[in-house]
C-alpha cells in the first residue's frame, strides 16, 4: 500500500479555511485540525506551486477532543497560520504527514463524497465505491475527467500524475479489484 493510501486510511482531517484547491491571491489564513487514528501527531503543509509553508500545530481543539475521545492528541489537533504569497493567483494544495512519515497529498477529497469502508468513511454525495467496485482504470478516468452524469458533480483533475495513480491504486485495491 502506498504512503498516500496509508494517509487516506489513517487520518481525520478537516480544512476549515481555505477550501482545498481554491484559487487565492496574496495572503491566506489556513486553519483546520488533523487527527490520526494511530494516535500520532500529524503535520500539515500548504503549497502553491514552488511556495510552501508548514503550519504550526498543537492548537487547542476541545470540540475535536469530544469527537475523538479515544485519541489523546485530538485535544491539541488544531493547526493554522498565515500563508503569504506574492501577488497573483494561486492554486492551493495541502500535504499531510503522520508521525515521521513522508509528506503526502491530502487525500480526503474522494472520501468527502464517496463511501469507502477501507478509509472508514460514509459519505453519500457520489456513488458508494464499495458497491461500485471500480477497477483502477475507471477510477483514473473519473479522476481525470470528472463526472456529471446526472447524479451530482465531481470535478475533473482532483489529482494528477503520480498522485492520481496512488489514489486510484488505493481505491481499486480497497474495493478488491486487482490488476490494471
Ligand atoms: C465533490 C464530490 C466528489 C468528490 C470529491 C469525488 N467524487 Fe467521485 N463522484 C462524485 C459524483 C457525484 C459521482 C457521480 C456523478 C455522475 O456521473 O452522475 C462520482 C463518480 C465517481 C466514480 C464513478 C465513475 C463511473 O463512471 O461510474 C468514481 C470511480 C469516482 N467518482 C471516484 C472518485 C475518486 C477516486 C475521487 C477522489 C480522487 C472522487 N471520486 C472524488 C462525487 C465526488
Amino acid at each position: 500500500m502506498s504512503a498516500a493510501a496509508e494517509v487516506l486510511s489513517d487520518l481525520h482531517l478537516m480544512l476549515e479555511s481555505p477550501a482545498e484547491g481554491a484559487i487565492v491571491d496574496d495572503e491566506i489564513a489556513v486553519s483546520g485540525w488533523c487527527v490520526s487514528r494511530s494516535g500520532e501527531r500529524c503535520a500539515v503543509r500548504v503549497r502553491a506551486q514552488e511556495h510552501s509553508l508548514e503550519l504550526p500545530t498543537g492548537r487547542s481543539r476541545p470540540d475535536v477532543a469530544a469527537t475523538f475521545p479515544d485519541i489523546a492528541l485530538a485535544a491539541t489537533s488544531g493547526f493554522g497560520g498565515a500563508f503569504a504569497l506574492p501577488a497573483g493567483s494561486w492554486q492551493i494544495s495541502i500535504d499531510v504527514r503522520v508521525g515521521h512519515g513522508d509528506w503526502q497529498l491530502f487525500g480526503v477529497r474522494c472520501v468527502n463524497c464517496h463511501t469507502l469502508e477501507a478509509s472508514n468513511v460514509i459519505a453519500e454525495i457520489g456513488p458508494n465505491l464499495d458497491q461500485l467496485r471500480p477497477p483502477k482504470a475507471l477510477v483514473l478516468d473519473a479522476i481525470a475527467k470528472g463526472r456529471a452524469n446526472g447524479n451530482g458533480q465531481m470535478a475533473a483533475e482532483l489529482y494528477t500524475g503520480q498522485d492520481a495513480e496512488d489514489v486510484a491504486n488505493y481505491v481499486a485495491k480497497a474495493v478488491g479489484q486487482t490488476g490494471k
